[in-house]
C-alpha cells in the first residue's frame, strides 16, 4: 500500500519541479471555464428570452406552457439535449448552482451577476410551479416519450406540452423536497441583492416542504411512465426530505427545522452511507452540508454528519482502508457509462466544499479514515485532478467543456445546438425532418458554449458522436456543481 501511494507522489514532484508545471491551467483558465459554464445555461432556457441573451442562436420557446391547464408555466430550463422541463433535475440543478454561489460566489467577480441570473431563470419558474394552485406543485411540462420521438428545435416543438403535478392526493415528496431545497438555497443567494425576492423564496420553500412532508410518497409512484425511466426517483424520497429540511434550516435558522432534522434524521438516512451524489440521491451532499454545523460551530448534534461525510471522502481516497471508488487509467472518477461527468462534477464540488468547512475552524480539521487522516489539501488536489481532466488534461487530449481549449466535442447530442438556428432558417423543421441532423457527420452549427458533456468511458475513450448520448449529451446538473468548483480554482493561488 505504501509503495502504491508513494510512487505517484514522487512522480508528481519530479514532474512539477523539473519538467512541467503541475497543471497547465492558470487561474485565468479556470475563470474562463467558470464564465463559459454559466453561459451554457442560456442555451437551456425555455420561455421568452431577454434582450441581454448572449447565446443568440436561441429563440423564444414554450411560450404557452401551462396555458391549456390555465396556469402559467413559461420559463425554466430544458434538462439536457431535449425539450422537456423535468422538475426533479431542474430543482437539483438550482440547488447546486445556489450552493456554488453561497460557498464560492466571493470568487466569481463579474460572473456573480451571471450566476445569479442563471439561478433566477429557474427560481422564477419554480415559484410559479409552486404557487399557481394551492397544495399542488407542477413538476413537469412536456410528454417525454413524444418529445424523444422527435429531433426538433425548442423553438419549433409541437409535441404535447402536457403538464404534470403532485398534490396531497398524488404525493411527490422527492420532487417537492428538492424544490424546497432549491428555493431555500436560492433565498441565501438573493438575501442582500434582493431581500424581498429572497423572503418570497424562503416562504415558498417552507410551504413546499410542508406539502412534501405531510403527504409522503414518491413522484415515481404518482406519475409512473411520465417520469420513469427518465428521472425516476430510484433512491426514494427520504434523502430529499432530510436535504430539504437541512437547506431550510441553513437559510432560515428556524429551530423547528433543526428539531425536524434531529427527530427524523435516523429514519431519513442520517446513518446511511451512499457514495454517489446526484439529482437522484442527496445523502452524501446532506452529510457535507450538515457537517458545517459541527466543523464551524462545534454543534454536537451534527457530529454524526461529519463522521458520515468522512466516510464519503474516504471512499474516494485510494490508500485508505475503505477506498471503494473506481478511476479510469487516466485518473477520472468513474461511476457509470451514462453521463459519468455528472458524478465527477458533483464529487469535485463536495471535495472543495468539505475542504473549506474542514479549514474553517482554524484548528486543522481533517477527515478521519480509520487510522489515517486526510487533509483539506488532499481533497482539493483530488478535485483539481478531476477538473483538469475535464478541461483537457486527459489521455484523449480533449476538453469535455464545449468551447474551452483547442479540442472539444463538436457533435454534442443536443437538439438546439445540432439543428440550424431559428434565426438562420426560420421555416419550421418538423419532428421527423430533424433526424437528418442527428445522423449527420457535420459539426453542430450552434456552439453550446460551456456545455459539459457526459464524458469518456471507463478506459478514457470518448467518441464525439451525436448519437452516443451517454457520452455526448450535456445536462444542467453536470454544469451546476462545476460552476462552484471552477470559481474555487480561479481564486486559488498557484502553488507551482
Ligand atoms: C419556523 O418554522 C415553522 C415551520 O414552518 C413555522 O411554523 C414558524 O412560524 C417558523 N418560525 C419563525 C420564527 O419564522
Ligand atoms: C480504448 O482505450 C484503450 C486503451 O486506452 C484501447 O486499447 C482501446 O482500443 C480503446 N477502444 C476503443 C474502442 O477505442
Amino acid at each position: 500500500m505504501a509503495f502504491t501511494t508513494i510512487l505517484p507522489i514522487l512522480f508528481l514532484i519530479t514532474l512539477c519541479s523539473f519538467r512541467l508545471p503541475c497543471s497547465a491551467f492558470t487561474s485565468q483558465h479556470y475563470f474562463d471555464a467558470l464564465d463559459k459554464s454559466i453561459l451554457f445555461f442560456e442555451g437551456q432556457r425555455s420561455g421568452k428570452l431577454p434582450s441581454n441573451q448572449r447565446l443568440t442562436w436561441r429563440g423564444d420557446s414554450g411560450l404557452s406552457d401551462g396555458s391549456s391547464y390555465h396556469v402559467n408555466l413559461v420559463g425554466g430550463y430544458y434538462d439536457a439535449g431535449d425539450n422537456v422541463k423535468f422538475g426533479l433535475p431542474m430543482a437539483f440543478t438550482t440547488t447546486l448552482l445556489a450552493w456554488s454561489v453561497i460557498e464560492f460566489g466571493g470568487s466569481m467577480q463579474n460572473q456573480l451577476e451571471n450566476a445569479r441570473a442563471a439561478i433566477r431563470w429557474s427560481t422564477d419558474y419554480l415559484l410559479k410551479a409552486a404557487t399557481a394552485t394551492p397544495d399542488t406543485l407542477y413538476v413537469q411540462v412536456g410528454d417525454p416519450n413524444m418529445d424523444h420521438h422527435c429531433w426538433e428545435r425548442p423553438e419549433d416543438m409541437d409535441t404535447p406540452r402536457n403538464v404534470y403535478k403532485i398534490s396531497s392526493q398524488n404525493p411527490g415528496s422527492d420532487v417537492a423536497a428538492e424544490t424546497a431545497a432549491a428555493l431555500a438555497a436560492s433565498s441565501l443567494v438573493f438575501k442582500d441583492s434582493d431581500p424581498t425576492y429572497s423572503t418570497q423564496l424562503l416562504q415558498t420553500a417552507m410551504k413546499v416542504f410542508d406539502l412534501a412532508d405531510r403527504y409522503r410518497g414518491s413522484y415515481s409512484d404518482s406519475l409512473n411512465s411520465v417520469v420513469c425511466p427518465f428521472y425516476c426517483s430510484y433512491s426514494g424520497y427520504h434523502d430529499e426530505l432530510l436535504w430539504g429540511a437541512s437547506w431550510i434550516h441553513r437559510a432560515s435558522g428556524n429551530n423547528s427545522y433543526m428539531a425536524y432534522i434531529q427527530s427524523n434524521g435516523h429514519i431519513l438516512g442520517a446513518d446511511d452511507d451512499d457514495y454517489s451524489f446526484s439529482w437522484d440521491d442527496k445523502r452524501a451532499g446532506t452529510k457535507v452540508l450538515l457537517s458545517k454545523g459541527f466543523l464551524e460551530k462545534n454543534a454536537e448534534e451534527f457530529q454524526l454528519y461529519k463522521a458520515h461525510a468522512d466516510n464519503y471522502i474516504c471512499s474516494l481516497m485510494s490508500g485508505t482502508s475503505t477506498f471503494q471508488a473506481q478511476y479510469t487509467p487516466g485518473g477520472l472518477l468513474f461511476k457509470g457509462s451514462e453521463s459519468n461527468l455528472q458524478y465527477v462534477t458533483s464529487t469535485a464540488f463536495l471535495l472543495v466544499t468539505y475542504s473549506k468547512y474542514l479549514s474553517s475552524n482554524g484548528n486543522g480539521g481533517v477527515a478521519s479514515c480509520g487510522a489515517s487522516t486526510i487533509t483539506p489539501q488532499k481533497l482539493t488536489a483530488l478535485a483539481k485532478k478531476q477538473v483538469d481532466y475535464i478541461l483537457g488534461d486527459n489521455p484523449s487530449k480533449i476538453s469535455y467543456l464545449v468551447g474551452f481549449g483547442g479540442r472539444y466535442p463538436k457533435h454534442i447530442h443536443h437538439r438546439g445546438s445540432s439543428l440550424p438556428s431559428i434565426h438562420e432558417q426560420p421555416q419550421h423543421i418538423a419532428c421527423n425532418k430533424g433526424f437528418q441532423y442527428l445522423y449527420s457527420g457535420s459539426p453542430n452549427p450552434n456552439v453550446l458554449v460551456g456545455a459539459i458533456v457526459g464524458g469518456p468511458d471507463s478506459r478514457d475513450n470518448f467518441s464525439d458522436d451525436r448519437n452516443n448520448y451517454q457520452q455526448s449529451e450535456p445536462a444542467t446538473y453536470i454544469n451546476a456543481p462545476f460552476v462552484g468548483v471552477a470559481a474555487y480554482f480561479s481564486a486559488e493561488t498557484p502553488t507551482n
